[in-house]
């Protein structure tokens, strides 16, 4: 991934001296005001963006700039967050400690968790635009939680996810030019937009719900307790899908 994007943002420096267009401007340019920024807040995996994963460097100097600068560090959950991408949250994979969480879908509402000292009066914050909030949604959202630690949901996201990438791979379709994501938050780009769209509305039609992402990548996301069988029907089905818009693309 770290090559897959030239904003600066997403570029390993392998001489342990990362420089970042974010340090450049908050930095060495001046061209953002430290004393102006209210916060960072970042995705520790892009959803609509197309699933791409920060290098760690990437995020350790994230956390670095906002340590330094006094910057609070936020962290939207709302697609990595509730045991998708194989620990309850995607900013658990990277040496960070965010002072605010934002979690919602899984959540069943919309939540902002934050260290005491963010938000000293308060002792929680549940409303949304996403999701009822109401008392209801709350209760799914907390079992929601102790299923995914009583089943062990986070192991069965991790291995399940591997497992996802693996059988993608071994399927070596000439189409997929990209695989990537962490646990079950998994995506696969094409050459072309028409190509991932033509693919996500035949894997419908074969049986597969998918969704694009990014320009030309498509998403999977199944639930957390999904099978190893259901996994191998999934890439079954998108397997004889790309094939099929394959051939249809050459007989054009
Ligand atoms: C990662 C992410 N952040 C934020 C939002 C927006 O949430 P809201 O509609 O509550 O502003 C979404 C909505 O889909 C999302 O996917």
């Amino acid at each position: 991934t770290p090559e897959t994007c030239s904003c600066g943002f997403f570029h390993e420096d392998r001489s342990g001296d990362p420089t970042s267009q974010l340090r450049k401007a908050l930095g060495e340019t001046g061209y953002v005001n430290p004393d102006r920024t209210a916060y960072v807040v970042l995705e520790p995996v892009q959803g609509e963006g197309g699933y791409y994963v920060p290098s760690d460097s990437f995020m350790e100097e994230i956390a670095d700039l906002c340590d330094t600068h006094d910057v609070p560090l936020i962290v939207d959950e709302i697609q990595s967050g509730m045991g998708r991408t194989g620990e309850m949250w995607g900013s658990d994979h990277f040496a960070i400690e965010p002072d605010v969480l934002t979690v919602a879908k899984g959540a069943r509402v919309g939540a902002t968790i934050s260290t005491s000292d963010i938000f000293p009066e308060k002792k929680g914050r549940i409303s949304s635009t996403w999701g009822a909030g109401d008392v209801v949604a709350s209760l799914q959202g907390a079992l929601t939680l102790e299923a995914i630690e009583d089943h062990d949901l986070l192991d069965n996201a991790a291995r399940m996810g591997r497992h996802l990438d693996e059988l993608v791979a071994d399927a070596d379709l000439p189409a997929v030019v990209d695989r990537r994501g962490l646990g079950l938050m998994f995506a696969v780009e094409f050459a072309t937009a028409e190509t991932r769209d033509a693919v996500v509305e035949r894997a419908f039609r074969n049986g597969l719900l998918t969704l694009g992402c990014g320009t030309k990548s498509l998403r999977m996301l199944p639930p957390l307790d999904v099978t190893e069988r259901e996994i191998e029907l999934a890439v079954e089905l998108f397997e004889e899908t790309v094939r099929e818009v394959t051939a249809a693309e050459a007989a054009d």
